[in-house]
């Protein structure tokens, strides 16, 4: 489809942008093409730069759970930023939005903020090995923690191996202290912490892994990590990134009932905004500078826009009892999408407003392995909707986002469009 504009705008950014990109899976390698350059968006559209709509199923990888530009969030963003966009000094907006996610995520006595979720997972590590003294952190292959050079590791194999870093440029040497575990597989973790549970500083996942496709959980299987990291005295770190005020107010960690020793947010407690944050026990974060000795800090972070655009997100979702919504709608999705399931070699994986289109059949995976490549029937599929008028996530491993701002006319001509473009693709 010819998108002159995008196609302009793409070869000028590629001249001083590497890729043409800020963030690699946007330049569309995985599925093809020119990337498509939004000007703007409302509610659960989106419109590019050649004019277009599009209904929009990514709502920026996560944070928009209330749908692009909305009233309320814009409002106290734009009288925020007219007070002062920053002062690097404590600001109340801190302190409130700081309340707020105390008072709803279980186990968070206290909170830092960062400006990604990057910078909260890595920061939260090092409190986890300032606070244990230990060095080595597990953590589980398919799951995404932001591009920290020890978090970027993956498993080789299902067995458990010493970390292979992911990314040219992470020394062996870091990667080495992390090791990779598979998903859903209690064998392996005991076994691993029976015998060396006792240099492991923290056990980081996330809990609802939403990075290698949607893998969901079994609660006998979280249960068993909290349970042998407690016994080895290796804090238990949920990275709620994705998860956290997404698929329960208070996250996964509500959810599934299940206190972590640290947890990590950003995406939605930022509103649209830079944000990321860790929390956990007032006892640990005493050991945080400037009380502790254990060091973090960031020019914009806790900065007063940002705090304000989140606190009114978090204000909206309590209020409007959001999260009651967005399970209707996703009902709505996944009843239309088992129609599909039939017709069609798909899966369709969902909690809550989180969904995945899978490409390939039999029972839903619940570790990276077990997720198949679709032999690229993803790409032509997201092509298909994405010429009529349908945004999906340029990646067969990434998925879906249902916001307050869709309706459920969106989700029924979104199942159309799903219904039209799968029989073009098989
Ligand atoms: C679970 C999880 N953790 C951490 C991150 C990193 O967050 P950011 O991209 O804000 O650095 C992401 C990003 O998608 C994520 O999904």
């Amino acid at each position: 489809m010819n998108r002159p504009r995008s196609a302009e705008l793409f070869a000028r950014a590629k001249r001083v942008l590497p890729g043409g990109v800020s963030s690699p899976v946007r330049a569309f390698r995985a599925v093809g093409g020119c990337p498509v350059f939004f000007a703007s968006g409302q509610g659960a559209y989106v419109t590019d730069v050649d004019g277009r709509d599009y209904l929009d199923f990514v709502g920026s990888w996560g944070p928009l759970i209330l749908g692009h530009a909305h009233p309320e969030v814009v409002e106290v963003v734009q009288r925020t930023a007219a007070d002062g966009m920053t002062f690097g000094a404590p600001h109340r907006n801190e302190i409130e939005l700081a309340e707020r996610i105390t008072t709803i995520c279980p186990g968070a006595e206290v909170v830092r903020f960062t400006s990604s979720g990057t910078e909260a997972t890595m920061s939260a590590i090092r409190l986890a090995r300032g606070v244990t003294g230990r060095n080595r952190i597990v953590k589980f292959a398919g799951c995404y923690h932001g591009h920290s050079d020890g978090l970027l590791v993956e498993a080789g194999s299902g067995a458990a191996t010493f970390g292979q870093p992911s990314s040219l440029g992470v020394p062996a040497d870091i990667a080495a202290l992390t090791t990779v575990l598979p998903l859903d597989d209690e064998a392996a973790f005991r076994d691993l912490m029976a015998r060396n549970g006792e240099q492991i500083a923290a056990v980081i996942l996330e809990p609802m892994p939403a990075n290698h496709g949607l893998l969901l959980q079994r609660r006998a299987w979280l249960t068993a990590l909290r349970e042998e990291t407690r016994r080895c005295g290796a804090l238990l770190i949920f990275d709620e990134v994705i998860s956290g005020f997404r698929i329960a107010l208070g996250g996964a960690a509500e959810l599934y009932e299940i206190e972590p020793d640290l947890s990590t947010f950003g995406k939605i407690i930022g509103g649209g905004m830079p944000v990321g944050a860790f929390a956990g026990p007032a006892a640990h974060f005493a050991q945080l500078a400037p009380d502790g000795g254990i060091y973090h800090a960031g020019t914009l972070s806790g900065n007063p826009v940002a705090m304000a655009a989140g606190a009114a997100t978090l204000e909206v979702l309590e209020r409007d009892r959001v999260h009651e919504q967005l399970e209707l709608l996703g009902a709505r999705l996944e009843a239309g999408m088992q129609e599909l399931v039939q017709r069609f070699p798909i899966g369709f994986e969902r909690q809550g407003s989180v969904f995945w289109i899978r490409f390939g059949s039999g029972p839903a995976p619940r570790r990276a392995d077990q997720v198949g490549d679709g032999d690229g029937a993803h790409g032509r599929f997201f092509h298909a909707c994405l010429e009529q008028g349908v945004y999906l996530a340029p990646s067969a491993y990434e998925v879906g986002f249902l916001s307050q701002a869709h309706r459920e006319q969106d989700v029924d001509e979104a199942l159309a469009v799903f219904a039209n473009a799968l029989a073009r693709v098989f």
